[in-house]
Formats: structure tokens, sequence, C-alpha cells
């Protein structure tokens, strides 16, 4: 029999062992009781009978063993007795068997076990009392069965457990008390079930856990205080839970987690509420989220962040000062964004920042980015230089690693405000008016207005007044009070140009042009204005409103009067006129007619 190499670090194998296993060698003898279908390396406490079609443990098993695996193989129970002599095993690999069924006392003598694999069986339940005489176990991993429910004290009596992993089952239900007892717990890993709500209750008994994963999961929202007693938790992980949209601003109060990844979720923006508290949080991943901006200076209370990682998302902007605050700040990921540029002011210092991956995004090779070309040799980019799409002389796009772009780049064009003649602007109140700002530079500059009130107007602000596109200010429903000089500002990473506008609102003169703009102004909910009807107007409306209400009436009367006439008149009108008929007329007329008149 072949000896198979040793796995690379045997945890089951220690200098504690070696010790033991001497005397133990003497008594045993190695080769000999070896059961005939498995494998037992000489010098090794260890017996390996995977992937063998067994259907039952095997017997002849050397008692001294450590270490027994009988993973993949086509085991469906276990029963009591099967492992009676075992008593110095360490772990037990049962992993990708067919085991749906298994005894109370089966595990009972192994008093010295620490792992137990039972992945990959047919488990619909985890049968009561099965884990009594464990009292060692430390690690247990019951993922990839079909069990649907975790009923109350169903691990009740595994108190040194550290880690759980129970991935992959069809869990529907975690009972308030299903974790009571795990008193040492330290990792779980909840992946791939059906539970719908986050289990809190039921996380509530693991007071010692230190890291929790919740993986690919159809649970829509994390309440308030989800995890509030998992005061050791230092490292939370939320992967793939396509309905999560959004984190509730308390939901992650009472940790105090060093590191937390909310990764291929359905965010549409930093959660920075829910994670201002977090002051000892060092690694944040977002990555996989529609992400589009990182706002500026929202996530200074992170004063212990080093790491952030938002990479296959859909950033198009880190605002000046994003990572403003974080003096420990050492690595950005960011790659496969929708990034133009990274702004050294995003940072609170360039100084500290060690690994950089800006790839794969749209980057523009301007005087924002020559930060990176200076820096390009202490920084580490892991082997994936930013790319620049340059635009070349042929108009089309060509890409360059940041170290190789052709001279000439890496410049910007100060703002220029094309037409500074001054402009005068006049408006009827209620009228719309239009001050044009046009600019050129590169990058192009951001426009900006500062009303005579001193209000700044940026581009993206809505309500009355609007900064368009093409960088002018449209005033809907001009008041007198918008009067004044208006100063557009262009501004790009260059610098800045400014010109000057004058509005002037007048009070209209009756006009029906004015009226309509009053009208549509009056019937706006969304505009708190004065009430602007003046003399004009009033008039205006009355006779507008009063003289079709007479001339109705009038009509009415002309009607009525003409009608009762006409009926007055109709009676003799029909008596008199029956005479006078012509002969055919009255014989028609005549065949329903009493016969009492006589003919002439
Ligand atoms: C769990 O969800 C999966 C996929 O949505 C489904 O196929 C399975 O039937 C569900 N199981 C239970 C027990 O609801
Ligand atoms: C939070 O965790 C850090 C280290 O992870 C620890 O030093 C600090 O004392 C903890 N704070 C509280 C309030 O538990
Ligand atoms: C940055 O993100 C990419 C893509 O997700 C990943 O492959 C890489 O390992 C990350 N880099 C670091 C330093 O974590």
């Amino acid at each position: 029999m072949a000896a198979k190499p040793l796995p690379d670090s045997p945890s089951w194998m220690s200098w504690r062992t070696l010790l033991f296993l001497i005397p133990a060698a003497f008594l045993v003898g190695f080769g000999e009781s070896c059961p005939s279908k498995c494998v037992c390396p000489a010098h090794n406490t260890a017996v390996f009978c995977n992937s063998r079609n067994l259907t039952t443990v095997p017997g002849r098993i050397p008692p001294d063993s450590e270490f027994l695996d009988l993973s993949r193989n086509s085991l469906h129970t276990l029963r009591e007795g099967m492992f009676s002599r075992l008593w110095v095993l360490k772990e037990l690999d049962l992993s990708h068997n067919m085991i749906s069924n298994i005894e109370e006392q089966t595990f009972n003598c192994l008093r010295n076990l620490m792992t137990l694999r039972l992945k990959g069986n047919r488990l619909d339940m985890v049968p009561e009392g099965v884990f009594t005489g464990l009292p060692n176990l430390s690690i247990l991993d019951i993922s990839e069965n079909r069990i649907l429910v975790f009923l109350d004290h169903s691990f009740r009596d595994l108190s040194n457990l550290r880690k759980l992993e129970t991935g992959d089952n069809h869990l529907v239900f975690i009972s308030s008390q299903a974790f009571s007892g795990l008193w040492s717990l330290q990792q779980l890993t909840l992946e791939k079930c059906n539970i719908t709500s986050v289990p809190t209750e039921a996380l509530s008994h693991l007071r010692q856990l230190v890291e929790l994963r919740l993986k690919v999961l159809n649970v829509t929202t994390i309440p308030n205080y989800a995890f509030q007693t998992l005061h050791h938790l230092k490292d939370l992980e939320i992967h793939r839970w396509p309905f999560l949209t959004s984190l509730q601003s308390e939901s992650l109060s009472g940790l105090n987690i060093t590191s937390l990844s909310i990764t291929k979720c359905n965010l549409h923006d930093v959660p920075y509420k829910a994670i201002k508290h977090l002051a000892h949080l060092r690694f944040l991943d977002l990555s996989y989220n529609p992400i589009s901006v990182i706002q500026g200076k929202r996530l200074v209370d992170l004063s212990r962040l080093q790491e952030f990682h938002l990479t296959g998302g859909q950033l198009a902007t880190i605002q000046a000062h994003a990572f403003q605050g974080l003096v420990h700040f050492r690595l950005l990921n960011v790659s496969s964004n929708d990034l133009q540029t990274l702004e050294e002011k995003v940072f609170h210092s360039v100084g500290n920042l060690e690994v950089l991956r800006l790839d794969r995004n749209p980057l523009a090779c301007d005087c924002r980015l020559l930060w990176i070309v200076r820096r390009r040799r202490r920084l580490n980019f892991e082997s994936r230089q930013p790319i620049c799409s340059t635009n070349s002389t042929r108009k089309g796009k060509t890409f360059h690693k940041i170290s190789e772009v052709p001279p000439g780049h890496f410049r910007c064009r100060k703002p220029k405000i094309v037409d500074k003649a001054l402009q005068k602007v006049n408006v009827e109140e209620g009228g719309q008016a239009n001050l044009t700002c046009k600019s050129e530079g590169d990058p192009p500059p951001v426009v900006s207005w500062v009303s005579p009130q001193n209000v700044t107007l940026d581009m993206g602000r809505r309500g009355r007044m609007v900064v368009l596109p093409d960088g002018s200010l449209k005033i809907h429903y001009a008041l007198l009070g918008d009067s004044g000089s208006y100063h557009c500002i262009a501004s790009n990473a260059a610098g800045i140009d400014m010109m000057e506008a004058y509005l002037h609102v007048s009070i209209p003169l009756f006009n029906s042009s004015a009226f309509a703009n009053n009208a549509s102004l009056l019937s706006d909910p969304g505009n708190q204005l004065p009430f602007l009807v003046d003399l004009g107007t009033l008039v205006g409306i009355l006779v507008i409103g009063v003289v079709p209400f007479l001339c109705s009436v009038m009509i009415c009367f002309v009607f009525i009067f003409l009608w009762s006439k006409g009926r007055g008149n109709a009676k003799h009108h029909v008596i008199e006129s029956v005479p006078r008929f012509p002969r055919g007329y009255k014989a028609i007329t005549n065949k329903n007619r009493t016969p009492t008149k006589k003919p002439r």
C-alpha cells in the first residue's frame, strides 16, 4: 500500500500527539491493524478511507488513530458503537456520503474529538441529542445538507464549539433558542438558505461570536438593532443579498467591528449613517453594489479605516474630501468602475497611501491625475497600472498605462467664459428668465451661479432657479425680488473664471400673455408666492368672467319669452287654419278624426 503525502498543515498532528504515539505504536503495531480498504501511513495516526465506496465504517481501525477520513463513500446510517473504540480520535471526516440518519449515541465515546465534518450529506434535521458526548468538539460542519429548521437547543451540549458551518441547507426557520448553549462559538456561517429575516433572537445567544458570515440570502432588510448583543463581533460579512437596497441607520447599532463587507447586494449608496459609529473599523468592502458616488466628508468618523474596496460598482465620482479624517488610510480598491478621475484632494493625505487599484476605469489623463504619475514608483498597483484613455489627434481614444502616456498630457486648461459682455435681461413678473454662461476648459469646467442674495446655485439643484447643463441659469416665474446682479463661476482643476449678468424683473402691464403666466403660477402648488393679481388682471377676470354670464342669462330670457309666446299663438293658429288646408291634406288629417266633423 502506497503512503499518501501528508496534508500541508496537519492540525491533528502535534508534539503531544507524537509523545502519545510512541508507546501506542508498541502496543498496537501499525501495519497489521489497518483496515484492508484504507491507507494508514507509517509513523502517523491518520487513517484514510476516503472514496472507497464503503457502505459501513470498516472494522480494525487502529484505536490510536487521531484522524479518520471516511469522506466520499456511501454511508447511509451511523449507528451507535461504530466509533466506540476510537477514544483518541481528534478529527472525523464524514463529508460527501449519503448519511440521512444518525443514531443518538453514535459519537458518545469520542471525548477527544475536536473536528466533525458532516458536509454534503442528506440530513434533514439535527437529530436530537446526537452531539452529546462531544465535550471537546470545536469545529462542526453540517453544510450542504437538507436541514429545514434549527429547533430549540439543537446544539445544546457543544459548549466548546468555536466554529459552526451551516451553509447551503434549506433552512426556512431558526428558532429563537436554536443556538443556546453555544457559549464559546466564535465563527458562524449561514449561507444559501431560505430564511427571510435576520435571526436576531437566535444570534443573541452567541455572546462570544467574532465572525459572522451571512451569504446568499433573500433577506430584504436588516432591521435596526439586529446585531445589538454581539459585543465581541469583529468581522461581519453580508454577501449576495439581491434584495438589500439600503441599510437602516441603526441596523449595525451595538457593534464594534473592525471588518465589514457588504458585497454583491443592491446598495445604491454608501450606508454612511449605519456605519458612522464604527470607530474601530479598519476594513470596508462594498464591492459589486450599484453605488455611483462617494460623498465628501461623510466618512470622517471612521478614523481607523485603512482599506476601502468598492470594485465592480457604478462609481462615477469620488468627491473631494471623501476620505478626510482617515489618517491611517493605506489602500483604495476601486477597479472596474466609471471613474474619469481621482483627485488628490479626496484623501486626507496621500503620504500613507500604499495600494491603489484604479484599473478598468475610463480615466481622463489631465492634471488631476498628475499626483499618481509623480507617485507611481511608490504606489503599489498590484501590477495593474491605471489606464488612461487619451484623446489622440485622430479624435479617437487611445489607451496607455499611466507611466507610458506620451508627453504633453496630464495638463489642464483653465476655464474661460466665452462671451463676457454684460448681459441685461428684462422680464415681467411671472415670466421666465435665462442668463447664459458658456465656458470652455480642460477638463470641462463645472458652472455654478451666485444670486444677488449670495446663494450659490449648483448644477443638479432643484427649484425655481436651475443651472442647465450648458451653464445657463434658468429662472421660472421670476419675482420682483429676483432682480439684481448674478455671477457665473466656471471652475476646474486648473482654476476659475467669472462673469456678471443683470436681471431686472418688472411689474407686468395687463396683457394676455402675462395673464397666462400668472394663471399657471397660481396653479403650481410648489411655489409659495404672494397673491399677484393686480388691478389690470382683476378687471380682466371680471370682464372675461361676467360678460359670458350675463350673455347666457339674456339668451335664456329671450328663449323663454319666445317659447311662451309661441305656445299661446299655436293653439289659435291650429284651430283657425284647419278649414284652410288644401284638399289632399285634409283627407289625410281627417282619417283619424272623429266622424262628428262634417265634410263640406
Ligand atoms: C429554497 O429556495 C430554493 C430556491 O429559491 C428553492 O428551490 C427551494 O425549494 C426552497 N426550499 C424550501 C424548503 O423552501
Ligand atoms: C472596540 O474594539 C476595539 C478593538 O477591536 C477595542 O480596542 C475597543 O476597546 C472596543 N471598544 C469597545 C467599546 O468595546
Ligand atoms: C481589488 O479588487 C479586485 C477585484 O475585486 C481584487 O481582485 C483584488 O484582489 C483587490 N485588491 C486588494 C488589495 O484587495
